[in-house]
């Protein structure tokens, strides 16, 4: 990968004398050229993308694209989908892509390719899937499985709750689905409660077979399990192993047979396409994997085939660019009109604040501008009655991406369309505000006093020109979420190249890690602690006086 300094290219220079420029720039006025909407929205199959509301014009647009040119984004997107060491700290690949390649077609990694292994772990997910949706796949007396229990955490554990939840109008009805990722012993606990050991199957997740988290609960989980089948053997039918770790996985007791492997290149936080993916083919029957894995694949190909200027992911990569580096935004909000992708959010806080969440530059010196935003969200109307308030009269500029899809699983009386209502609306008023003299006009209109229009009147105005990007979906279905979550992914990758920062690697999780370890042992016993500040020492101190009541 090229290491170019975004701030040194002409575009960005351009860039910084068109956000003066354009300092005033009203969204809404932009509307007066009719032809904005079908201009400044693309559509992909079943999905719409809106970005007309933005504080963007045809230069603006041109001079992002120029960005995008001149740090070679090109040659970056070509780079990761032919498995170049796109992960410069690990030197490792990036070919999450491959693992949602129906064709088969040959993808290279150092000369090897990799789909005829893709292929097989993928024929050993179907034919174990089948057998769990068929009720093939026996317990230890010989029952069907009902409850399947993802251990994992983070990569292994956000992606298969997200799409199992958004996907839950395509769960087979006879299997219940859990998650437990947290140590905090509460989470194993409250779920195991729910299950019998006769028909649960476990899955634990991890793509290192390390992490203290799903081994705390993977180990927690075997003992109950044992507890009631009092027998080793039985093990094999109750625990499955998603990892990259085979000694790991033997040395835990699980049969190397019953692991599903993946590979280094396979990054935790894509890695719901591959092995890790199986609590999902479980849950919805692996034809619908398929779908889910031939959705990501079209956007894919949009991504890696399309022009700049008719290219969705990056698009938003590039205004998401704009407001970040020219409008000075550091938050996103992410916004599903849609209860069941009321994991969305949370998906994608780790896929884009743990690829994106970097100040060092790929030659490794400290960034002179703002890298990825802070993200959030929670569905709609939720989020209106929480946060939205922010949103439209606080001092922060929040772009949000509004997500909803025309469709309902779930069509009751009106409820779609009064949440949709909401969803039009809400874009609205974040671009067209409400001035003085409107509040004014109307406070007069219902009678009110002077003295209480001068009074209220201020705190009634919505300044708007707040920026939104729409995106609606025909539905959402296996395809279309696959869509929708390599889209995100792929305007993540774009805004990391522009950045000049490694996406790929984690090191900001590993101190925090590396120091709970280190603690783990001083925990023990009654001895007071000296060993750290004096904040850290009163603190486990404290604890250890605590706990004894
Ligand atoms: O939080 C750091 C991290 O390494 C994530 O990137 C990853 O998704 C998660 O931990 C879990 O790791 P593993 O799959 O190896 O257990």
């Amino acid at each position: 990968m090229n290491s170019i300094n975004p701030s040194q290219t002409q575009a960005w220079q351009r860039l910084g004398t068109l956000a003066e420029k354009y300092n005033h720039l009203e969204i809404k006025d932009l509307f007066k050229e009719r032809e904005r909407f079908e201009r400044y929205s693309l559509e992909l199959e079943d999905i719409l993308v809106d970005f007309s509301k933005n504080r963007v014009n045809d230069e603006i647009l041109h001079a992002l694209r120029d960005l995008a040119e001149e740090t070679k984004l090109h040659s970056a997107i070509e780079a990761m989908f032919t498995g170049k060491h796109i992960n410069g700290t690990e030197n490792r690949a990036v070919l999450h892509t491959a693992l949602r390649n129906p064709s088969k077609q040959s993808v290279y990694l150092d000369g090897e390719d990799v789909m005829p292994e893709v292929t097989a772990v993928l024929a050993k997910m179907k034919s174990f899937a089948d057998q769990i949706n068929e009720g093939k796949w026996l317990g230890y007396t010989g029952k069907p499985i009902k409850s399947l229990i993802n251990i994992g955490i983070g990569g292994s554990d956000l992606g298969p709750v997200m799409v199992t939840e958004a996907l839950k109008p395509y769960q087979n009805p006879n299997l219940d689905v859990f998650f437990v990722s947290n140590v905090d012993g509460t989470h194993i606990a409250e779920t195991l409660k729910k299950v019998d050991p006769e028909t649960t199957l476990f899955f634990i997740a991890s793509k290192t077979f390390t992490t203290q988290e799903t081994m705390t609960n993977a180990h927690t989980a075997r003992n109950w399990f044992l507890e009631n089948a009092k027998d080793e053997k039985a093990v094999a039918k109750h625990f499955v192993a998603l990892s990259t770790n085979a000694k790991a996985v033997e040395a835990f007791g699980i049969d190397t047979q019953n692991m599903f492997e993946f590979w280094d290149w396979v990054g935790g936080r894509y890695s719901l396409w591959s092995a890790i993916g199986l609590s999902i083919a479980c849950a919805i029957g692996f034809s619908n994997f398929e779908k889910l894995l031939a959705g990501a694949h079209s956007m894919d190909e949009h991504f890696r085939h399309s022009q700049f200027n008719r290219n969705i992911p990056v698009l938003l990569a590039l205004i998401g660019i704009w407001n970040t580096n020219f409008l000075g935004a550091t938050t996103e909000a992410i916004l599903p009109y849609d209860q069941y992708l009321h994991r969305f959010a949370a998906y994608f806080q780790q896929g884009n604040m743990e690829s994106n969440g970097k100040y060092v530059t790929r030659n490794g010196e400290k960034v002179n501008y703002t890298t990825g935003p802070v993200i959030w969200g929670e569905p709609g109307t939720n989020g209106q009655h929480a946060f939205y308030q922010l949103i439209h009269q606080g001092t922060h500029l929040i772009p949000c991406d509004f997500i909803a899809p025309a469709i309902s699983h779930n069509p009751i009386g009106d409820h779609h369309q009064k949440l949709l209502s909401n969803f039009f609306a809400q874009t609205e008023a974040l671009m067209n505000g409400k001035s003085l003299e409107q509040v004014k006009a109307e406070m007069n209109k219902a009678g009110k006093s002077v003295e209480e229009i001068d009074k209220i009147a201020p705190h009634r105005v919505f300044e708007g020109n707040r920026p939104t990007n729409s995106i609606l979906v025909k539905k959402i279905t296996p395809y279309t979420l696959g869509q929708l979550i390599a889209m995100y992914e792929h305007k993540i990758f774009v805004q990391g190249v522009i950045w000049n920062i490694y996406s790929f690697d984690q090191w900001g999780v590993e101190l925090g890690k590396v120091l709970a370890n280190g603690i783990l042992p001083e925990l023990a016993g009654e001895e007071e602690v000296n060993s750290h500040d004096s904040s850290t020492n009163g603190l486990i101190n404290a604890y250890k006086k605590m706990r004894k009541a």
